[in-house]
């Protein structure tokens, strides 16, 4: 099999009117300081296949990769195989972490360009890898702090539907083959499917730049404001702006630190992530949250607490929901509604062993919003948390 790697010029022309137009999430990238270990734990603990591999014995000498899917959503982790590569020098900054929140679109050399035109910095020139499958071309821009957003445009069997449809990946991936975790993860789905939104933490006074970024730069549209009366307790608060990139795809709030009598969990993110903006949380849907729940409390995943008497006044703010109440109680799961109908969420705990990166598992059951009747109780149980911590 022969493969081509090299640096793209520029100059491709665009088959869309708009080179910005997102198609998908491409892929989720994590930087972890040994992938191979993470990819069970993604496994185990949330049900993702164990699909596809780049590594040592697929050609590729410089990094071990891990696609690990489920769904409509696609894990990549990366492990720097040698001491100056990039994903090795991050991993001792921040920990294990998202590094690129990637976009499948229609010509990536376009998207780059018109990107860098609307302001962006380049985290990296076109790349285009190529083999007697087709052809992948990715390029990738700078967002808040560690985050970039790289730009990936596929052909002929890389075409992302075949992707879907569990072909190769990318040149130099190959599958992984039958693995015990993903036979059982088969017959005991989690039901997770899609990557609803992706929260960013930033430095204070910093929100606004990047609200403003998106808009230049990707054209997402501020869908949704709250500020330090909406997400505030007794000590910590915090205010958050939600930029939309339309057509359903994920959506990207963006958090800063407002003034509170102890520090706010963005601060704590903050000083654990070498004071440097990253991903706080990736939120990932269900379309039966007590089931999915359910599945992962199983499996051992460790969620926050919510105290019991969250449930004594939750029904009179959410009124009637399909699902069975004292199963709700029973999973710990929160429930919030707007004018569009009601929501089912819940927070783990930090994934890895900094207080950094968690994951939110969300059912929506016609809201569009993001649980804003919750932030206090979430918070209160929050700060327990960087209390035992010493970090409060
Ligand atoms: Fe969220």
């Amino acid at each position: 099999m022969s493969t081509t790697s090299s640096p793209m010029a520029s100059g491709s022309t665009s088959k869309s009117n708009d080179p910005l137009r997102l198609i998908d999430v491409d892929r989720v990238q994590f930087y972890v300081g040994n992938a191979k270990q993470a990819a069970y734990f993604y496994a185990q603990a949330f049900g993702f296949e164990i699909e596809q591999i780049s590594d040592l014995t697929t050609g590729e000498r410089q990094s071990a990769n891990y696609l690990l899917t489920q769904g409509n959503i696609r894990f990549l982790l990366t492990t720097g195989l040698t001491p100056d590569h990039p994903a090795q020098k991050e991993v001792g900054l921040y920990g294990d972490g998202i590094k690129d929140i990637a976009f499948t679109v229609e010509d990536s050399v376009a998207a780059y360009e018109q990107a860098l035109r609307n302001g962006a910095q380049s985290a990296y020139e076109p790349v285009e890898t190529t083999d007697e499958q087709g052809t992948v071309v990715m390029s990738g821009i700078k967002t808040f702090g560690r985050v970039i957003h790289s730009f990936v445009s596929r052909t002929d069997q890389y075409a992302l539907e075949c992707v879907k449809d569990r072909g190769t990946f990318m040149p130099k991936f190959s599958q992984v083959g039958d693995l015990a975790i993903n036979e059982y993860n088969r017959q005991n789905p989690t039901g997770l499917f899609y990557v609803d939104h992706c929260v960013g933490n930033v430095e204070l006074g910093k929100m606004n730049t990047w609200v403003q970024w998106y808009e230049d730069v990707l054209g997402f549209k501020l869908f949704k404001h709250f500020d330090d009366k909406d997400i505030s307790t007794e000590y910590s608060a915090l205010m958050s702006k939600v930029m939309d990139s339309g057509r359903e795809l994920i959506k990207i709030p963006i958090n800063e630190p407002a003034a509170g009598k102890k520090k706010s969990q963005i601060e704590e993110y903050l000083d654990w992530h070498d004071n440097t903006p990253g991903i706080q949380h990736l939120a990932l849907l269900t379309k039966d949250e007590l089931n999915t729940v359910g599945q992962l409390r199983r499996r051992g995943v460790d969620f926050l607490e919510i105290p019991e008497s969250y449930y004594n006044i939750v029904w009179d703010r959410v009124g009637e929901i399909r699902e069975d109440i004292d199963d709700v109680k029973d999973l710990k799961i929160l429930v919030d509604r707007d004018d569009k109908g009601y929501l089912l969420q819940i927070f783990t705990k930090p994934l890895q062993d900094r207080p950094t990166l968690f994951f939110e598992i969300i059912c929506r059951r016609g809201s569009e919003s993001f649980g804003k009747g919750n932030f206090k109780a979430l918070f209160e149980s929050l700060e327990l948390e960087q209390e035992r911590r010493g970090n409060l």
